[in-house]
């Protein structure tokens, strides 16, 4: 099992304005997928822009293992050359993920119609998080997982020898199952279908047309229907890695909540399967405006322009827009303790299964810090302190995820006292730079002692 070593504590306090422009990193899912699908391709394949956080650094070596070249060639540059679809050898080694669902899910998916054997891993947290979603669907294409009680890593994957196509309705909103079961598609003869009651994030539909295979969509009574033609030659291609909104989404929500703040954040992707944090925030009232909005390749795209925002109103965040802002709720969560008013959050109960349990992670956090949380199984609700201010003073736990650490982060620069978070360490897995680019704000983050 993997881990990250030693906690690094970190503490968050009031200081003055955050102003500036932040350069946010490379999208960490279009990043696992460039790498993905350029070993699964005929060629070469150049990533400009790539996340270079431990998530993605984590699929690069498993890429590695599987037989792709990968290789680093400037900041953010990499080169893959790929073993073509079908062309993935048996790994010598346990392919450890870290603390990447992503990583895990997709490669799981990518290698299921080979006849290979492949056994994963993962931190405390991956090997906590259920696999089932995946193994399922991968065993109608005829491969077997063996893992552990409840469908939990580490597990090996013995690959169909002679896979079958697969149709497939997804029980739960998530790309990831979606996209694993696409992967594996690629080296099935005939056609695979994936059908989604919810749009999630399009990123590997995408990706596999740029990359030439054959995939279509179509919206029916059903909900969303996905045809990839198996058995495709995929050709090396260029790929410019857009930025993550998920990252954007720190700066600009510490903008909204910290008095006197404006910040531009450049270049951010607003894939309408992505954006739902920015709609959200909008109308609670936020003062966020898209500047330059265009088009880059085949993606939406806007700087944005974040300014401390003191009227925002609670909200009820409508149930169908979880699924493009799955991510942004822990962070939303903070801005909604500032607003004035209830924001209630339902349909979400995927937050329960993510590197930790996003829910409970930011109720017990919240309230440590004084404002009131309300929580269900698939809801939860927020009560805005609106003028009254957030007390702040506590130490949190981030609970080996990234954004549970991030957000508290974000919360402490606007709190009376300041906010600890016992472990900022897991923010290398999707925002390595988020210390010094908050710093670079204006923003006072310091190493407190373990
Ligand atoms: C991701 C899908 C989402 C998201 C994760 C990245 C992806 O997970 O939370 O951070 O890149 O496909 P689910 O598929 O579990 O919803």
């Amino acid at each position: 099992m993997s881990g990250h070593g030693e906690p690094v504590p970190m503490v968050a306090r009031k200081g003055g304005r955050l102003a500036g422009v932040a350069a946010i990193p490379g999208d960490k899912s279009i990043s696992h997928r460039a790498l993905i699908l350029g070993a699964l391709s005929v060629g070469e394949t150049r990533v400009t822009g790539l996340l270079e956080g431990q998530d993605v650094l984590d699929t690069a070596k498993a890429m590695r293992a599987f037989g792709a070249e990968v290789e680093r060639t400037g900041e953010g540059a990499w080169r893959v050359h790929g073993v073509g679809v079908g062309g993935f050898a048996e790994p010598e080694q346990v392919i450890d993920c870290g603390n990447s669902g992503t990583g895990v899910r997709l490669i799981m998916g990518a290698m299921a119609t080979s006849p290979i054997a492949a056994t994963f891993t993962g931190d405390a947290s991956l090997n906590g998080r259920p696999m089932a979603r995946v193994t399922d669907p991968l065993a109608l294409f005829g491969a077997r997982a063996f893992g552990r009680a409840g469908g939990r890593l580490p597990m090996t994957i013995l690959g169909a020898e002679d896979p079958v196509p697969v149709r497939y309705a997804t029980p739960m909103p998530s790309a990831q199952v979606k996209s694993a079961v696409l992967l594996a598609g690629l080296n099935a003869p005939g056609e695979t279908v994936v059908i989604e009651r919810e749009a999630t994030r399009d990123h590997s539909e995408r990706m596999l047309r740029g990359f030439g295979a054959e995939v279509t969509t179509e919206v029916t009574s059903e909900g969303r229907v996905i045809v990839l033609k198996g058995q495709p030659e995929l050709r090396g291609q260029v790929v410019d890695v857009p930025r993550d909104p998920s990252s954007a989404a720190f700066p600009v929500c510490a903008a909204l909540i910290v008095e006197g703040s404006e910040v531009l954040v450049p270049n951010i992707g607003l894939n309408p399967t992505r954006a739902g944090l920015y709609e959200t925030l909008r109308e609670m009232g936020a003062d966020l405006t898209y500047e330059n909005p265009r088009e880059e390749g085949g993606e939406p795209v806007a700087d944005l322009r974040a300014r401390f925002s003191p009227n925002m109103k609670g909200i009820e965040v409508p149930a169908e827009r979880a699924a493009s802002m799955i991510d942004e709720y822990p962070v939303l969560s903070v801005v909604a303790a500032f607003a004035e008013g209830r924001t209630e959050m339902p349909g979400v109960k995927e937050l329960r299964v993510k590197e930790s349990d996003r829910i409970d992670a930011m109720a017990v956090g919240l309230r440590a810090c004084g404002v009131e949380v309300d929580e269900g199984e698939d809801w939860w609700a927020v009560e805005g302190r609106g003028p009254a201010g957030v007390a702040g003073g506590a130490t949190v736990e981030s609970r080996l995820d990234h954004r549970i650490a991030m957000a508290f982060l974000c919360l402490g620069l606007a709190t009376e006292a300041p906010v600890t978070v016992d472990d900022a360490g897991p923010i290398v897995t999707s925002f390595p730079i988020f210390e010094p680019l908050m710093r670079d704000l204006g923003a006072s983050l310091t190493r407190a002692e373990g």
